[in-house]
């Protein structure tokens, strides 16, 4: 029998409470479709930093390496200044296992209710592949007051270091800045993966995100590489989509997308447009994969500190982003069982979290999915 070590991390929040319905639903697919999973937990999170002071070690960073993927619920704590569990944790652990596509469905399930009128589960079905380690995440930037002062901006990666050594001058008023950095390598890799997937979909199109129109250093470059890497995919179409276009037309005609891929930071901010076109938080699921290294599954949600230990969420978003986990490893038959199901449950319609208009707790729909794939 095929075993999988996972990493899991439930980490802060209402993730806790939404990963143990993800766990009892692939525990399920892992009986029927006869593979094992060994899950070793990680007490990462809030909790964890304020008792020790340490985000997430090396030796946990290394460990992880060697295991087949990532189950994580959710980082987030009122408690912590904002920025310090995501940046030193889940951004961490996205460039360290350098998973550099960060991929979103965006599917509306039949039986749920979507807020846009008159568009069907037909109409609104396409695929977000969001580039996940470089653009303006890289992290670098400063505040400078008026004057004269040197600054060293570094990133250093696997796939590339950059040095920016910085003499800056500035009258008139203090400032802050902050650098984008889109590599070539960075950039192909991920519109080839776009391009793979749109062929393994059997799409017609993909469209490619920018703001070529003003922000025309990185973008007119990701442009030039969408255009290098389209002539390998000669039966596949491409197009641009200027960034603030792209939220209107998304609305406007969701059925128009099948495969959209985007840089890291317009991608961060469609995709909660896109979970809302598919029904909401609770229902939008994530992966940040390596294809050749260790991945990482997550709902797009974050961790909703007022809900937390109320068994109230939806817990679907976990269940399904643990669905593409068992794709990524290699279980694909479990994988699509696992949305069989979900989409089951909804289409019954007798088990409703409160976000569907329902009664059920989360326990209730992660018991429903788990009993539908038996
Ligand atoms: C997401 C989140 C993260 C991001 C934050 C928490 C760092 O919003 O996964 O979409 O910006 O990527
Ligand atoms: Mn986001």
């Amino acid at each position: 029998m095929t075993k999988y070590d996972i990493a899991l991390i439930p980490g802060d929040g209402i993730g806790p409470e939404v990963i143990a319905e993800g766990v009892k639903v692939i525990d399920a697919a892992s009986e029927k479709f006869s593979f094992e999973i060994e899950w070793t937990e990680y007490p990462i999170g809030a909790d964890h930093y304020l008792e020790t002071g340490e985000l997430i070690s090396e030796e946990t960073l290394k460990e992880i390496g060697g295991m087949h993927s990532i189950y994580l619920g959710a980082l987030g704590d009122p408690r912590c200044e904002p920025g310090v569990l995501e940046k030193g944790i889940l951004l961490n652990m996205r460039f360290y296992y350098d998973q550099f596509v960060n991929l979103r469905p965006i599917k509306l399930l039949p039986g749920v209710w979507g807020p846009l009128k008159d568009k069907t589960p037909e109409d609104i079905d396409f695929v977000v592949v969001r580039e996940n380690t470089e653009d303006f995440y890289v992290g670098i930037g400063n505040h400078v007051h008026e004057g004269k002062s040197k600054q060293q901006l570094e990133v250093f990666r696997s796939l590339f270091n950059i040095k920016f050594g910085l003499d800056i001058e500035m009258e008139g008023s203090e400032a802050a800045y902050q650098i984008g950095v889109l590599t070539r390598k960075g950039s192909e890799r991920v519109i080839r993966y776009a391009f793979e997937l749109a062929k393994k979909r059997g799409d017609e199109r993909v469209t490619a995100v920018d703001k070529a129109n003003v922000l025309s250093h990185v973008y007119n470059f990701w442009r030039t590489i969408v255009e290098d890497v389209s002539a390998s995919y000669p039966r596949i179409a491409h197009e641009f989509n200027f960034v603030d276009a792209i939220t209107m037309w998304l609305v406007k005609n969701p059925e128009w997308y099948q495969t959209v891929v985007t840089p890291n930071m317009f991608g961060d901010i469609i995709t909660d447009l896109g979970a809302m076109l598919q029904g909401g938080l609770g229902l939008a699921p994530g992966g940040n994969i390596n294809p050749e290294g260790v991945s990482m599954f997550e709902p797009i949600h974050g961790s909703a500190p007022k809900y937390k230990g109320m068994n109230r969420v939806n817990p679907l978003a976990t269940i399904w982003s643990g669905a593409l986990m068992l794709d990524e490893i290699g279980e694909e038959k479990a994988s699509q069982a696992i949305i069989s199901s979900i989409q089951d449950v909804l289409e019954d319609g007798v088990v409703k979290t409160i976000d569907l208009g329902g009664v059920n707790t989360c326990s209730d729909m992660g018991d429903a999915v788990a009993s539908k794939l038996k």
